[in-house]
């Protein structure tokens, strides 16, 4: 996935992060590109991308409190169901149960792109105007 401005949302601390993250996952891809990662070392990296979706979600979330954005609490619901979704895919996973690395990369990406030109966007519109108010 490559990064292009229209994932800006306007919040510089923010699109930092989310930029990391694609560039997380697109190495998590590479990985898988060239078949060097075995079923642990892959394991550890995505558990790595959680973590810092994790960390990013959590900033994020802070950030839209400190600045009471009226829509934070909807928003961190969807944070707290890709998380759950991660979990149950990885435990699938681990026990057999279906699902492939690769699905998980597509699950990945097709999250960040929907969640940040669209949710994030909205947080990024409110940030600015609040931001140019001084708030
Ligand atoms: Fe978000
Ligand atoms: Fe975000």
């Amino acid at each position: 996935m490559q990064w292009s401005d229209e994932f800006n949302v306007g919040c510089p601390g923010i699109d930092a992060q989310h930029k990391e993250l694609v560039e997380k996952v697109n190495e998590l891809e590479r990985l898988l590109a060239c078949g060097e990662a075995d079923d642990e070392n892959f394991s550890d990296a995505i558990l790595f991308v959680v973590e810092y979706a994790r960390t990013h979600f959590r900033d994020e979330e802070e950030l839209m409190q400190k600045m009471q954005y009226p829509g934070f609490v909807a928003h961190r619901k969807l944070h707290d169901q890709m998380v759950n979704h991660l979990a149950n895919f990885l435990k699938d996973m681990q026990s057999g149960n279906g699902g492939t690395f690769s699905e998980l990369v597509s699950y990945l990406y097709v999250w960040i792109q929907a969640h940040v030109l669209i949710e994030d966007r909205k947080f990024g519109d409110y940030y600015s105007l609040n931001a140019e108010k001084g708030l």
